[in-house]
């Protein structure tokens, strides 16, 4: 029985197929990935049967010392012209020359997983319909929301869903800033430093703190949900830098926080996409979504509202992500999975037909300037902190474009710009 039991065991050891696998940047994530893939080999090989093992690492430095000194190559040429090597992954970041070496890697038949959302954002369409023709996959789950399984959720699990709505804190290093700002008082400098210091941040902090990134994943996100290519740059963009700890004085008053949303609203085809910071309370769901965590609302015509948490970035959640791209490559070895994400474009409209609630500081303290203020902003709620010069009012809701007319109104019956001096989107 016993002696049978072992045969057995050598007979499906020796089944064991190897797949060689090539990981192009070895940096936080592709080292992270190298980690899962030695770590949780044995996990791997139960749920595939097969064995990816890491043969090449592509970089400009060597690693000497580290675990994959002796696979260090330098040359794409290597992987790209080996035909044992069948799953890539890609962890460089940017556009250049990811997507050049992605191309290249796919038009020769292998799989690639990405963690790279510039790269989807930017060039998803083409690099998809090069899989779909090479009969390979281009897959990305670890581009957004890091080790939150979204992606995989929206082509598998949702597929049955008309979708309507996907509103996200969807960038990790932001939420984790406007988190210390709101519990500690801390000033925004300190706490990107923080971020950074965590490996949260991305090398340029601008493609965080100016919401650039949140952009990036909401369109991959979009594009996802609608089945059509959505260019970023038609989303509108704000990030986080103009909200101070002053802002979060008012919003605690109020009983609220700030948290940056990228929000994609999906009616009959028409597609309205903003990036912005919004006032929030406890009763959406993402109001408890903090520190370097990511929380995607998703809504379905069936399903109704359903709500994503976890770890938005981080060295293991978002190779554990890549990992788990690398296995359905090595399960559907042989044939392309629709993900549904066509050429056909997706036009983004203008948000001035968009309604929203909106939190406005006014610098002036009189109570004619809040007389003035209430007539102007329509119902709404003004609020005063003890010892200073100013106040704030939250308006009831209304379109962007009826909240211009309002602000401009109001600010000339002030007596002139300056004013106001700030304005956040508020629910
Ligand atoms: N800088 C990104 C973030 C990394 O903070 O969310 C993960 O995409």
């Amino acid at each position: 029985m016993i002696r049978g039991r072992g045969r057995q065991m050598e007979t499906t050891e020796r089944k064991t197929e190897v797949i060689a696998t090539a990981v192009m940047g070895y940096g936080t994530i592709g080292s992270g990935v190298a980690e899962i893939l030695e770590k949780n080999r044995e996990e791997i090989i139960r749920k595939t049967g097969r064995e990816l093992r890491l043969k090449y690492v592509l970089d400009l430095r060597d690693f000497p010392g580290s675990p994959v000194e002796d696979k260090v190559v330098h040359d794409l040429a290597v992987i790209v012209n080996d035909p044992d090597v069948r799953i890539v992954v890609e962890t460089m970041g940017g556009v250049h020359p990811a997507y050049e070496f992605v191309r290249d890697c796919l038009l020769a038949g292998k799989h690639v997983a990405t963690s790279n959302k510039a790269l989807v954002a930017a060039c998803g369409t083409e690099l998809l319909q090069i899989a779909r023709e090479k009969q390979v996959n281009f897959m990305f789950e670890a581009s957004t929301g890091g080790g939150i399984p979204v992606i995989r959720t929206m082509y598998r699990c949702l597929s049955g869903e008309k979708l309507q709505e996907i509103t996200g804190i969807l960038n990790g290093t932001t939420n984790y800033i406007l988190t210390k700002m709101d519990r500690f008082g801390e000033t925004f400098e300190s706490a990107l430093k923080e971020a950074q210091d965590l490996g949260y941040a991305e090398r340029n902090p601008e493609a965080d703190v100016e919401g650039h990134d949140t952009c990036r994943k909401l369109a991959i996100l979009t594009a996802m949900a609608t089945g059509k290519e959505v260019d970023y740059q038609d989303i509108p963009t704000e990030g986080i830098t103009a909200v101070t700890d002053v802002d979060f004085k008012y919003a605690e008053k109020l009983g609220k926080s700030i948290k940056l949303l990228g929000s994609s609203r999906i009616e009959d085809g028409r597609v309205t996409a903003f990036v912005a910071p919004v006032m929030i309370g406890p009763e959406n769901p993402l109001y408890s979504v903090s520190d370097v965590y990511n929380g995607i609302v998703i809504k379905g015509n069936m399903l109704g509202v359903s709500m994503l948490y976890g770890s938005g970035a981080g060295k293991l959640p978002t190779a554990s992500a890549v990992v788990a791209d690398m296995i359905e490559a090595a399960q559907f070895m042989d044939e392309n999975i629709p993900l549904g994400w066509t050429d056909e474009k997706q036009s983004v409209e203008a948000l001035d037909q968009a309604v929203f609630r909106y939190f406005v500081r006014i610098g002036e303290s009189g109570e004619n300037a809040v007389r003035q203020a209430e007539s102007q902003m329509g119902p709404g709620e003004s609020v005063k902190i003890d010892g200073m010069a100013e106040f704030a009012f939250l308006t009831g809701p209304m379109t962007e474009t009826e909240f211009n007319r309002r602000k401009a109104a109001l600010e000339s019956q002030l007596g002139g710009k300056g004013t106001i001096l700030q304005v956040i989107r508020a629910e």
